[in-house]
């Protein structure tokens, strides 16, 4: 029995890439999966019905369960009506992964409002929008399972977490997506929810062209899959608000880390600034 038998996945931006490896992977679990792919460029820009549905023909193909659905994730018009689509075809919902997603990287001093705009709604915006749709309908169907009622993976990415040149776009909203996870993760606890996030890094069409993947083949989506899939099912147990990370064959975790910093004795007044100065080291150590 596969490790998802019974459960409904919606995977967005499935089309290709991570997003497509998951699907595949999820349906060899057992899982009926919703390949969500608004099917445009790199960019965001244009859209296409056929990349959700060549994936989903292929789970299918391969003896599996699948929909397919095109909606963009960064609307919530589409938001609902991906998570309708995974009612309508296979009657609830247990897993949401989070996974759509765009570039338009440009130096910070050159980088404008619309590419600023496009790349936090589909990123940010968009994981907040399925994510509550999601769980709304989590919360409204009956809960069969004896762990986790549902189940939500984020993507936020190495970008996020420590920064990148020519992303203040998109390692805003990767960051956000991680502040985002910690506090669904709190706040979803009462209702055995998990969220935690994937910070994968692969070789697709939108990193394929950086000169770290330049012949490289031991990067692959299928080496990220098997950790959406941990994060998705039951052995991930209760598990909530963790970032983990996979490059290739290494599995690792982000963590954000607070020093112990000092105390000032109060009766000596507040930290002045001539004193963080002097003790510079000692407060971020
Ligand atoms: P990809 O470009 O192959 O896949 C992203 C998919 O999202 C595309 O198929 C695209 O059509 C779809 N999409 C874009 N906007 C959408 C929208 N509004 N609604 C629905 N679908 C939409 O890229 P990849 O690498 O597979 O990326 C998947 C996720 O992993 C993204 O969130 C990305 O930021 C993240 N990531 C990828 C890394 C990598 O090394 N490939 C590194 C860190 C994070």
């Amino acid at each position: 029995m596969g490790i998802l038998e019974g459960k409904v996945a919606i995977i967005t931006g499935a089309g290709g890439g991570l997003g497509r490896a998951h699907a595949l992977l999820f349906a060899r679990e057992g899982a009926q999966v919703v390949v969500n792919d608004l099917g445009g460029a790199r960019d965001g820009t244009g859209s296409a019905a056929s990349a959700a549905e060549t994936v989903a023909q292929e789970i299918v193909k391969a003896g599996g369960r699948a929909v397919a659905n095109a909606d963009s994730v960064a609307t919530s018009e589409g938001a609902a009506n991906l998570v309708q689509a995974a009612v309508s075809a296979f009657g609830r919902a247990d897993i949401l992964v989070n996974n759509a997603g765009i570039l338009r990287d440009k130096s910070f001093l050159k980088m404008d409002e619309a590419m600023w705009d496009s790349v936090i709604n589909v990123h940010l915006k968009g994981t907040f929008l399925c994510s509550q749709a999601f769980v709304k309908q989590a919360l409204a169907q009956e809960d069969t399972a004896a762990g986790a009622r549902a189940r939500i993976v984020n993507t936020t990415s190495v970008s996020g977490m420590m920064g990148n040149f020519g992303q203040s776009n998109y390692a805003a909203a990767k960051a956000g997506i991680y502040g985002l996870t910690r506090t669904m993760s709190i706040e979803l606890q009462k209702h055995r929810i998990p969220v935690n996030a994937l910070a994968p890094i692969a070789k697709t069409r939108m990193t394929e062209d950086l000169p770290m993947f330049t012949g490289v083949s031991t990067m692959t989506p299928e080496h990220v899959s098997p950790a959406a899939l941990f994060l998705a099912s039951h052995l991930s147990g209760d598990k909530t608000g963790h970032v983990l990370a996979v490059a290739g064959a290494r599995m690792y975790a982000f963590k954000v880390v607070e020093t112990q910093g000092r105390f000032k004795d109060e009766s000596q007044g507040v930290w002045t600034a001539e004193e963080i100065a002097e003790h510079w080291d000692a407060l971020v150590k």
